[in-house]
């Protein structure tokens, strides 16, 4: 597909690890630019072995699977020709562990390792350096090791040292997990600010509120495979379907749902529809849980 928007096209894509497990088994799909896409799934289902095709971390196993990115300005590529480093200009990756993509002493160094082998000079350097950190909410932060940062904070931090590389698109497997919720929504922000930027965002989570209340698209996986795909409203009033892969929806829209309120999938969505009425408890509350962590 030559759509202008297209920006990562997967036809076919199986992927066997070398002990013999099947990890997809044929999925077809495209990313477009401007999305925030989530991947869910229960544990084991491929998502994270999906999401390493998009920038050819992995590769299809299968002769007649392809990946392909359109790079901006530039030709369209088949990852399985290209070297890792060009493909890592359209598609940047964030490994679920950020202690394994930190190395350095501080976080200035952090971010300015990749763009300055990329011949980025000094002063473009140093504005990009301190733009990002704010975008992450790690202003005023260059000098200090990221050691002394919270678990929070190096997530931040990694995922900065993504953005920094300016990538068309910023793949994050799992950007919350063992974060607790205030730290999360500041992760989910930046990626948010990040996303108003332009930039297409991919993220692997296991938080359907969160997923309901970011993302532009949801692609749920099932056993190597895309069980369903398309917006978070779209996905999640497939409740039968959703029920294969162990998937709750958000409970906002479970709830509101049953009080016959479709297209409700989040807290704030919920208080709009029903005129504020479940603020009424105490100023700034909702009776809604939050946390909806559940597969
Ligand atoms: N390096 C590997 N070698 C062999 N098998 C693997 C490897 N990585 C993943 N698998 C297997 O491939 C399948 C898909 O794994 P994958 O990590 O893509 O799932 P996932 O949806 O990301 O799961 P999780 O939610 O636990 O992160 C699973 O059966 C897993 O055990
Ligand atoms: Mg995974």
């Amino acid at each position: 597909m030559n759509h202008p928007d297209t920006v990562i096209e997967l036809s076919g894509v199986e992927h066997s690890y070398g002990n013999g497990t099947k990890a997809l088994l044929g999925v077809d799909l495209t990313v477009r630019r401007g999305e925030f896409v989530a991947i869910i799934g229960r544990n084991g289902s491929g998502k994270t072995t999906l999401a390493k095709h998009f920038n050819g971390l992995l590769r299809p196993t299968n002769p007649g699977g392809t990946v392909r990115l359109h790079t901006r300005g530039g030709p369209i590529v088949d990852t399985r020709g290209t070297r890792l480093h060009h493909l890592a200009a359209t598609v940047g990756y964030v490994f679920q562990n950020p202690d394994r993509q930190i190395f350095h002493d501080t976080c200035r160094e952090e971010l300015e390792y990749g763009p300055r082998n990329l011949g980025a000079d000094p002063a473009t350097l140093a504005r990009e350096v301190s733009e990002t950190l704010e975008l992450v909410g790690l202003q005023g932060r260059e000098e200090t090791n990221p050691i002394h940062l919270s678990r929070g904070e190096r997530q931040r931090l990694a995922i900065a040292s993504t953005l920094v590389m300016g990538c068309d698109v910023a793949v994050i497997d799992e950007p919350t997990t063992g974060q607790d919720r205030a730290e999360s929504r500041r992760i989910l922000d930046s990626l948010a600010h990040h996303h108003a930027l332009g930039r297409t965002v991919v993220i692997i989570s296991h938080d359907m509120a969160l997923v309901a209340e970011y993302a532009t698209r949801v692609i749920a996986m099932r056993k190597g495979r895309v069980l369903t795909d398309g917006s978070p409203a779209e996905v999640f009033s497939q409740r039968e379907v959703l029920q294969e892969t162990n998937i709750r929806p958000p409970q906002a829209a479970v709830l509101a749902a049953e009080l016959g309120l479709p297209g409700v999938l989040t807290v704030d969505d919920a208080v709009r529809e029903m005129g504020g009425a479940l603020t009424g408890a105490r100023p700034g509350a909702t009776s809604l849980p939050h946390d909806d962590k559940v597969c």
